[in-house]
């Protein structure tokens, strides 16, 4: 059984205390069953000219009150967290084509490198651990995609990065902290296939809940490198219930997150790609994965950067773009 089957989006439903909810509307797409034979090549990739969001200036939630505004963060009217819904039943799948649409692939120097998700039209969210060392020239940001090696299927396109944003915190022997942005050249211009994530209120907790992991890492540990992205639903652990597990307890600081349990784990070539949880509207991204000792073993739950807690360093990082709620 795959460690990052697939499986369908269970309707979780968030607290209240969650931002952005309420809007009905669910975008279906219109799946392209077209043969997929054509080699995936870069410089095939459709690209999409940039465009810009029309911004209006709302007030931020209550969330934002414990620490200073960043006045050149601002909020557009478009939506965040809307996925590409599909019929599919629980059990051992891909996702389906571009259900996901804010799912992002980091390649470095040509070839597949990490997971992000798209937060705005201008920043991608990941992992510090996947951008440390890397040069910047040569990282590429993939969107819009499903199958790496197959074209027909959607219409990806590409981007190149000017600022690499990495938590200045970030602990590379403990991974404390593990988390980064990156800036893309040209904005993204949503459509259909390509769509940002929510970010969850700052601080929420949630414990107790079942996320979905998602990513082209691993399907099993030391296994093979799916083309197609995966998704997995894990129960997320409290803080205290993670500190039990057979980690040492104080490896798992109060910005980390547990996800998991045996055999339903993210893997290696998922870090930076997001732990997903629905409101049954939207999609909020709870977490970014982080590491983990092996992958789907007994005692050792998937390790996530916990969003909630970097809220107030995502915000004053983002610079001239605007949010989605
Ligand atoms: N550090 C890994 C990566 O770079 C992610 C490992 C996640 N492991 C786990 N058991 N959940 O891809």
């Amino acid at each position: 059984m795959n460690i990052l089957c697939c499986i369908v989006i269970l309707m979780v439903t968030f607290d209240k205390s969650v931002t952005c909810f309420e809007q009905l509307a669910r975008h279906n797409i219109s799946l392209n069953n077209r043969q997929r034979t054509s080699k995936f090549l870069f410089d095939t990739i459709f690209r999409i000219s940039s465009g810009v969001s029309s911004a209006f200036g709302l007030a931020d939630t209550e969330d934002d009150g414990e620490y200073s505004e960043n006045n050149s963060l601002s909020t557009c009217d478009c939506d965040c967290g809307f996925s590409n819904e599909e019929n599919r039943i629980v059990g051992g799948k891909p996702t389906g084509i571009n259900q996901y649409p804010w799912m992002a692939r980091i390649i470095y120097d040509g070839k597949f490198h990490c997971g992000g998700s798209l937060l705005t039209k201008d920043y991608v969210i990941s992992a510090a651990h996947c951008i440390k060392k890397l040069r910047r020239s040569k990282i590429r940001i993939i969107f819009g995609d499903h199958d790496q090696h197959i074209t027909s299927e959607s219409q990806a396109i590409q981007r190149a990065v000017t600022a690499v944003i990495k938590h200045k915190n970030f602990d590379p022997d403990t991974y404390n902290n593990d988390i980064a942005l990156l800036r893309l050249r040209k904005p993204i211009l949503f459509s259909k296939i390509i769509k940002p994530v929510c970010l969850p209120r700052y601080n929420y907790d949630p414990a107790g809940r079942i996320g979905t992991v998602v990513g082209w890492g691993r399907t099993a540990e030391g296994g093979e490198l799916p083309s197609i992205v995966n998704q997995v639903k894990v129960p997320i652990m409290s803080l205290a219930e993670c500190r039990t597990q057979k980690y040492k307890s104080t490896r798992i600081t109060s910005t980390m997150l547990c996800a998991g349990r045996p055999q339903m784990d993210s893997c290696q070539g998922d870090s930076g790609g997001p732990l997903l949880l629905s409101n049954g509207v939207k999609y909020f991204i709870v977490g970014i994965v982080s590491w983990g000792v092996g992958c789907g073993r007994e005692g050792y739950p998937g390790v996530y950067t916990r969003i909630s807690k970097f809220i107030p360093w995502i915000k004053a990082n983002l610079e001239n773009t605007c949010l989605c709620s």
